[in-house]
């Protein structure tokens, strides 16, 4: 019961990392909250996990409906304590791809201010909305989603790359603005974990994913729960403007 009691928030909760993030925390006592923008999944997984758990249907770009779910959630629960800031896509595409002297086609501008507008922006409204709470009331816990991809770049995920990158920045910014109010601020950065998101990759780049990693397996969403759930809890009061890869030891470009 690492988490007891605690009000843990997980963005992009319904799915994938976020869904097993949610399932290892009220195992481990929380009271979870989600937020998607999969109403179904969501109102559906905060049913099966009970202990006053809830769903909430909100766009982590939409800054306004990101700021009535904290008011929401704190005048429910009277408390914010983690919020793991999970949601995000991808919309890959080559940056220039120039074949038979001509360009062929580039990652478009649509794809561009999708990703950043999720993965960048999502990750600081949620943050920010949560921050005035968590100083209040005496400190708190902001993970952030990373990715390998944040490490090392990717071919034909240049906005994807960017995001991730960004989302360092900002975990090592907050941790030296916030770590004086108490709140402990790191980034995950996940190598190749089996969900959704993953799975639409073809088959045999995914067995050359797994060959490629020292562990010889891709990860799990359990894999990634895991750390989560030991940086939100009091065992981790110590990790602070960390980004801990969790990839099997997977070095991209080995
Ligand atoms: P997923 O696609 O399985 O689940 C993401 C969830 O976020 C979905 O439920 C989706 O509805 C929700 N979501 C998407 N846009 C949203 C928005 N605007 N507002 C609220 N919710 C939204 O993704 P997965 O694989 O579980 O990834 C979770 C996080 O981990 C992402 O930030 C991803 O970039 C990161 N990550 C994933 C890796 C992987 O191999 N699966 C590797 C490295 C990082």
């Amino acid at each position: 019961m690492r988490l007891k009691d605690k009000v843990c928030l997980i963005t992009g909760g319904a799915a994938g990392i976020g869904k097993a993030t949610a399932i290892k925390f009220a195992a481990e006592g929380a009271k979870v909250v989600l937020c998607d923008v999969n109403e179904e999944a969501g109102k559906a997984l905060a049913a099966e996990l009970g202990n006053d758990a809830s769903f909430y249907k909100v766009d982590v770009t939409n800054r306004q409906n990101v700021q009535e779910w904290v008011d929401n959630v704190f005048e429910k629960y009277g408390r914010v304590d983690v919020l793991v800031n999970n949601a995000g896509i991808t919309r890959d595409g080559l940056f220039v791809k120039y074949k038979d002297g001509q360009v062929v086609s580039q990652l478009s501008e649509e794809d561009w201010d999708l990703v950043i507008k999720v993965n960048l922006k999502g990750v600081f409204n949620c943050a920010q909305a949560v921050t005035p709470f968590m100083i209040k009331q005496g400190g708190g816990v902001i993970l952030n989603a990373s990715s390998i991809v944040g490490l090392y770049g990717n071919y034909g995920q240049t906005n994807y790359a960017a995001t991730k990158f960004g989302v360092i920045g900002m975990t090592k910014t907050w941790s030296r603005e916030l770590g004086k109010f108490n709140i402990r601020v790191n980034a995950v950065c996940p190598g190749f974990i089996l969900t959704e998101m993953v799975q639409k990759m073809p088959k045999n780049i995914l067995d050359g994913l797994a060959e490629k990693t020292p562990l010889k397996r891709m990860g799990v969403p359990e894999d990634v729960a895991n750390v989560y759930c030991w940086l939100a809890s009091d065992e981790a009061a110590y990790i602070h403007g960390a980004a801990i890869s969790v990839d099997g030891g997977m070095v991209l470009g080995s």
